[in-house]
């Protein structure tokens, strides 16, 4: 079943990278990879790709995916930046696609992120360029992704995501502004609203459609309220936030 209705978040985001960073002839880190979404997208126009990252099993996928598209210049490898022997002054381009928000291996999220921004100054070329692309829910909305997340774990989702998207864009901030690690260069806001096929979309986006039936009728109910206040009158569901695309680039 299809669930998103008009988004390609990725493809938003390679063509606003493009109208800043030139790729070609580069080597370009992805950190945090996933499955390589953003991976593939950045091949299309760089000499060579590596994608990193510690989840196994979405490494997985990324592999199987380039033997299916057959592209050379890419590869991939699971593990997190410390277990990587990358020389120093080895990329061109590090990319980090909706996952310098996700980083944190110790209780202060903030120093982790500054750390490693850190450790990719190091790895980047002289007037070497970083990316960190992040995705923020907005707050002026009643978001339903939220409010489901809130019912079933306790958490504000939306709130949580922009925390976390605040403190990745406040560490680079802090390396480029006050410690001059690197040179501003651009930033892009573009809004990502997703719209969800009605409400068998939601559920499966929100809840997945398995642990949706095995939920109690109660937290069902109060699931489908919720659902059903957002859908609007096609019979989609709307979820709006931006992308927020930093680029800047390394001073010596
Ligand atoms: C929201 S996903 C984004 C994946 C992909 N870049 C995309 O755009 O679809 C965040 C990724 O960060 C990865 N990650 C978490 N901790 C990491 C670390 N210490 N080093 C590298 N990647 C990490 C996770 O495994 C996850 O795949």
């Amino acid at each position: 079943m299809k669930n998103y209705i008009d988004v390609d978040e990725h493809n938003l985001a390679i063509q606003n990278m493009l109208k800043h960073v030139d790729f070609e002839d580069k080597q370009v880190l992805d950190i945090g990879c996933g499955d390589g979404r953003m991976s593939f997208k950045i091949a299309q126009y760089a000499k060579s790709v590596i994608g990193i990252d510690p989840d196994v099993e979405e490494i997985k996928l990324a592999e199987e995916s380039q033997k299916t598209e057959n592209m050379m210049n890419l590869k991939f490898h699971a593990g997190t930046l410390e277990d990587m022997d990358f020389g120093d002054n080895t990329f061109d381009i590090i990319v980090f696609s909706l996952s310098l928000c996700c980083i944190a291996n110790t209780d202060n999220p903030f120093r982790d992120k500054l750390e490693l921004i850190h450790d990719v100054w190091k790895l980047l070329k002289p007037s070497g360029i970083l990316v960190n692309q992040l995705y923020n829910m907005r707050f002026d909305f009643n978001n339903p992704g939220s409010m489901i997340w809130y019912l079933l774990s306790g958490e504000d989702i939306h709130l949580s995501t922009y925390v976390r998207a605040e403190r990745s864009t406040a560490a680079l901030k802090y390396a480029t502004l006050v410690e001059n690690k690197f040179k501003f260069i651009a930033e892009e806001v573009y809004p990502i609203d997703w719209y969800l096929n009605g409400r068998e979309g939601a559920i499966n986006e929100f809840v997945g459609l398995e642990e949706y039936e095995k939920l109690d009728g109660e937290t069902k109910l109060k699931i489908d309220e919720v659902i059903n206040k957002c859908i609007t009158k096609n019979g989609d569901l709307l979820e709006k936030g931006d992308d927020v695309l930093t680029i800047v680039q390394k001073i010596e």
